[in-house]
C-alpha cells in the first residue's frame, strides 16, 4: 500500500493562535516554541504606536501562557524592524501629548521591561534590516541570531537625531565602546557576520538556514529545567552591575529560592542520574527530565 503524503511539517507543528492583532503575528507551535512576529512588512516593520500597544499586550499574555516555553522574536518580510515609525510615532503624535506618552510607555515596556523580564528564554531571530529603536529588543532578548545578510544600523545620526529611547544605553551593553561610538556617530551599517564578530548577536548563519538554526537553539533550551533556566537568566543579568560581595549574597539567595520553586527538583534528580544511575554526564548533556 502506498503511504499517504504527510501534511507539511510547518502546518502540523502550529496550533491555531488565539492571539489576534493588526500589526503583530503570534504563531504557537505544539512543541512550546512561539514565534512573535512584527508584522508590518510593507513598512519594514517600523514601530507604530498601535504596534507598541499590541506587542506590550502580547508579551504580557505570552509570559503566563503555558503553551509558550521559548519565545522567538522576528520580523515579517525583508526587515526585522526599521525602528520607530517616523510618520506615526514621531510626527503623528507630536500634537497629542497623552497618546504620545502612552505610546512611549508601551514602547519602553515591551522592548525592555517585558522582554528582559520574560520568564522563559527569548531568542531574537534577525532576518533583515534593523535600525535605531529596532536594536533595543534584540539586546533585551537572551540570545540573538542573525542572517549573514541582515543589515544593522544605529541610524539616528543620519536624520539628525541621537540614539535616544534606550538605544544609546543598549548598544553599550553588548558592543565594545569603540564599536558603539563608531556606529553611532558614523551611521554606517554592519551585516550579520560583522554583528556576530562584534558580539552584538551570538551567531550568524546563511539566510536560508536562519529559521532551522534558530529552532535548533530553541529546542536545546526547551530541554533544560524551566525553573533553573529562568533563575539563571535573571541571575546572569542581575549580577552584571553588582560588586563581588553583593553578587555572592544575591546568588546564594537565588539558589535557595530555586530549590523552593523547582517543581521537578532538578538538582537532586540531576545528581541522582549522574552519581547513582550513571545515566548521563552533566558536563556534556542535560539530565533526563522525563524520568
Ligand atoms: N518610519 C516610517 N516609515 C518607514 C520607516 C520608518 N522607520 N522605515 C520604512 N518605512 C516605510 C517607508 O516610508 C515606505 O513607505 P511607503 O511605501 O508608504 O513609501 C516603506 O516603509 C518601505 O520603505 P522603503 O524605504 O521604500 O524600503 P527599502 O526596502 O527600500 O528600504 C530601509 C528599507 C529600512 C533601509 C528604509 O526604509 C529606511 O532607511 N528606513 C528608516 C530606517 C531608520 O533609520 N530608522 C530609525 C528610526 S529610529
Amino acid at each position: 500500500m502506498t503511504k499517504k503524503p504527510t501534511a507539511k511539517k510547518s502546518v502540523k507543528e502550529k496550533t491555531a493562535s488565539k492571539y489576534k492583532y493588526n500589526n503583530v503575528l503570534v504563531e504557537q507551535r505544539k512543541d512550546g516554541i512561539t514565534f512573535l512576529i512584527l508584522n508590518r512588512p510593507e513598512k519594514r516593520n517600523a514601530m507604530s504606536p498601535e504596534l507598541h500597544h499590541e506587542m506590550d499586550d502580547a508579551l504580557e499574555r505570552l509570559a503566563v501562557d503555558s503553551n509558550t516555553k521559548v519565545l522567538i522574536l522576528t520580523g515579517a518580510g525583508k526587515a526585522f524592524c526599521a525602528g520607530q515609525d517616523l510618520k506615526t510615532y514621531f510626527r503623528g503624535l507630536s500634537n497629542d501629548p497623552v497618546a504620545r506618552s502612552r505610546a512611549a510607555a508601551a514602547s519602553e515596556s515591551w522592548r525592555s521591561y517585558r522582554l528582559i523580564g520574560f520568564p522563559k528564554p527569548t531568542i531574537a531571530m534577525v532576518n533583515g534590516f534593523v535600525f535605531g529603536g529596532g536594536l533595543t529588543p534584540i539586546v533585551s532578548c537572551d540570545v540573538a541570531i542573525a542572517s549573514h545578510t541582515a543589515k544593522f544600523g544605529i541610524s539616528e545620526i543620519n536624520w539628525g537625531h541621537i540614539p535616544g529611547g534606550l538605544v544609546g544605553w543598549n548598544v553599550n551593553q553588548v558592543m565594545s565602546f569603540r564599536d558603539a561610538m563608531w556606529y553611532s556617530i558614523s551611521g554606517d551599517t554592519f551585516n550579520g557576520k560583522e554583528a556576530a564578530a562584534m558580539k552584538f548577536v551570538n551567531f550568524s548563519v546563511s539566510h536560508a538556514k536562519l529559521k532551522s538554526e534558530t529552532l535548533k537553539i530553541a529546542r536545546k533550551l526547551l530541554k533544560k529545567n524551566p525553573w533553573a533556566i529562568r533563575y539563571t537568566k535573571e541571575a546572569i543579568r542581575s549580577v552584571r552591575d553588582m560588586n563581588m560581595e553583593q553578587a555572592a549574597d544575591y546568588l546564594r539567595c537565588k539558589s535557595d529560592a530555586l530549590q523552593r520553586v523547582d517543581k521537578e527538583q532538578g538538582r537532586q534528580e540531576g545528581m541522582r542520574q549522574f552519581l547513582d544511575e550513571k545515566s548521563f554526564r552533566p558536563g556534556v548533556g542535560t539530565y533526563n527530565r522525563k524520568k
